[in-house]
């Protein structure tokens, strides 16, 4: 498919890998419908993408409010893609971790995406025609000790995200996931509080920009997952045929860099 006059939603489009996201699909000729809750930021990213040539509305938007979801939904009408990449994380061991940050975690990171696809879903279904991508992690394939609050956000939405894909098979419309390791946003400062500054180098930090043309990309061929950097697509395929092995190998790395 592509992208050129299509109507594309993205949640999470204020900041890091969304705004680049943004871009990118005003660089391809979508037309845009960006989703957050920080509306200056939000509206001056639609301005850069206007300048880029495309229209781009921004909605003010929870996406842990079911309600906000399906009024932007609602806003943007025929809906082509839905990109579900709000999102966001506090690191701390279970033993630590506040119950309500656990919650609010599961509430953005997965119940948004599910608020958004169900919205986004009846409409491309009677079309027969739509894309959903969601912006999962490696975290959501491998648990990683001090971030289980959050891997199990991303879990979620991975096991989500393969199960309504075999459940729209053949009916028009695609889910593919995309799974970045560790990206250079601003994701980590509210993640690691100061706390862990070991785990954003964990793996080279990679490009917002590099991410969204894997995005981009996703809701153009609609494959079923990217993991990116190559290295992590390497270790998350260790991870899944040996995954005592990984999880030894990882350990050593994080007391390492402890
Ligand atoms: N950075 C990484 O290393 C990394 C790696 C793998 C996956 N990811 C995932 O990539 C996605 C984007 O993260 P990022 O790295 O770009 O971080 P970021 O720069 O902090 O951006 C997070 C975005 O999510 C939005 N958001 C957070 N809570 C929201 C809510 N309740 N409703 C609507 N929007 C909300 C934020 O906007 P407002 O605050 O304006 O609402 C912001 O636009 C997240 O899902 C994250 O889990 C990140």
């Amino acid at each position: 498919m592509q992208l050129n006059g299509k109507t594309v939603v993205i949640t999470g489009a204020s900041s890091g890998i969304g705004k680049a996201v943004a871009l990118e699909m005003a660089r391809r000729g979508a037309r845009l419908f960006l989703a957050a809750r920080r509306l200056d930021l939000l509206e001056s990213v639609a301005a850069e993408c206007r300048a880029v040539g495309v229209s781009c509305t921004a909605v003010a938007t929870d996406v842990s409010r079911r309600e906000d979801c399906i009024r932007l939904l609602e806003t943007a009408g025929v809906v082509d893609v839905l990109i579900n990449n709000a999102g966001f994380a506090i690191f701390d061991a279970i033993a630590d971790a506040k119950p309500e940050e656990l919650v609010s975690m599961m509430q953005t990171n997965y119940f948004g995406a599910v608020w958004c696809a169900q919205a986004a879903l009846p409409g491309m279904l009677a079309r027969k025609s739509g894309t959903i991508v969601n912006v999962a992690s490696i975290t959501g394939i491998m648990g990683f000790a001090r971030m289980g609050g959050y891997c199990a956000t991303k879990s979620a939405m991975l096991a989500f995200s393969e199960a309504l894909r075999d459940e729209v098979l053949g009916r028009g419309v695609r889910v593919a996931m995309v799974c970045p390791a560790t990206t250079d946003t601003a994701f980590f400062e509210k993640a690691e509080r100061g706390k862990m500054p070991g785990a954003s180098r964990l793996i080279l930090a990679i490009r917002p920009e590099r991410v969204a043309r894997a995005v981009c990309n996703a809701a153009e061929d609609g494959a079923y997952r990217r993991i990116l950097p190559f290295t992590a697509n390497l270790y998350m395929r260790l991870k899944e045929i040996a995954p005592r092995t990984a999880h030894f190998f990882m350990r050593r790395v994080s007391a390492w860099l402890e």
